[in-house]
């Protein structure tokens, strides 16, 4: 017997805003082989604001993150449908060079992934095969920049080559791979979770961090805290069983969820 279709209507409270959307996703369905992991999704990205994507385990958030820089490209069985405007432009046009696409974004996962190379080679690597500098001095000024962008160059700068990235601490970790991340000069940060394994300390910074780095990046942030989704996200997007359910300024989702599965999963009834 086939359960009942979930057929939500999603609610998208108004936002003011004097930009232009930088990412425009209209209609979008994704299948994985012949199972339908995201439903119609209308969504928006605005430059210099942060958007949570929320919801419940399963729901589609680390998905609907992949499409946006198309890092689900490999995946085989992968079907998808609808529209994803950057700038204007269908990023999955026929004449978009993916890993050039991919440079737009930064990714920050959930556990601190550094690279098993020094502090310095961590951030370098990434503009050093993309030859984003022209030589070895602004090559090292640009490694000073990201380290400084991501509040980490003071701990580390007598160490930039002495230590491996996993020399450091966990939260000193995931701010290398936020230094990391910017050394590609993205337009988006893409960030999966990325206070989800580190302590309330480490996770306090990383939050100033990236309030300081909405003011020249639109950031996507997957959180299963909702207590930080308060506190720093501009908009909240929430997600249920692959369908963005409801989306708006964080203090109006938040304060007054309109859709019974936005109301269900803030009231702790799911996920
Ligand atoms: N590569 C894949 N192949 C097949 N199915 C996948 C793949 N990646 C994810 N899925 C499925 O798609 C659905 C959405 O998964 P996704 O990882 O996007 O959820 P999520 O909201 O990020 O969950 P979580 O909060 O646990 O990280 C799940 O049912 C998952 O099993
Ligand atoms: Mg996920």
């Amino acid at each position: 017997m086939n359960a009942p279709a979930f057929d939500p209507v999603p609610v998208h409270h108004p936002v003011v805003r004097n930009l232009p959307p930088l990412i425009e996703v209209r209609g979008l369905d994704l299948w994985y082989g012949a199972r339908q992991a995201l439903h119609h999704v209308d969504l928006d990205l605005f430059p210099a604001e942060i958007l949570a994507f929320i919801g419940p385990s399963g729901c589609g958030k680390t998905t609907m993150l992949k499409v946006l820089n198309r890092m689900h490209d490999e995946v085989r069985d992968l079907q998808l449908k609808g529209r994803v405007l950057m700038h204007g432009q269908d990023i999955y046009a026929p004449d978009v060079d993916p890993p050039l696409h991919r440079r737009r974004f930064g990714w920050v996962a959930q556990r601190p992934d550094p690279f098993p190379l020094s502090i310095y080679d961590n951030v370098a690597y990434g503009p050093s095969i993309h030859g984003l500098t022209a030589n070895a001095a602004e090559l090292a000024d640009h490694v000073e920049k990201c380290l400084r962008r991501a509040d980490l160059w003071d701990e580390v700068k007598d160490d930039l080559h002495r230590k491996t990235g996993l020399d450091l601490s966990l939260g000193q970790q995931q701010r290398l791979c936020i230094a990391r991340a910017l050394s590609n000069k993205p337009e988006v940060l893409l960030m999966d979770e990325p206070t989800g394994s580190i302590d309330p300390i480490a996770t306090e910074r990383v939050e100033r961090l990236l309030l300081d780095l909405k003011a020249d990046h639109a950031i996507v942030l997957i959180t299963h805290s909702m207590a930080e989704a308060r506190r720093i996200a501009d908009r909240v997007a929430v997600f249920h069983m692959g369908w963005l359910v409801e989306s708006g300024p964080a203090a109006v989702v938040f304060d007054r969820p309109a859709t019974p599965e936005a109301r269900a999963f803030l009231a702790g009834r799911t996920g």
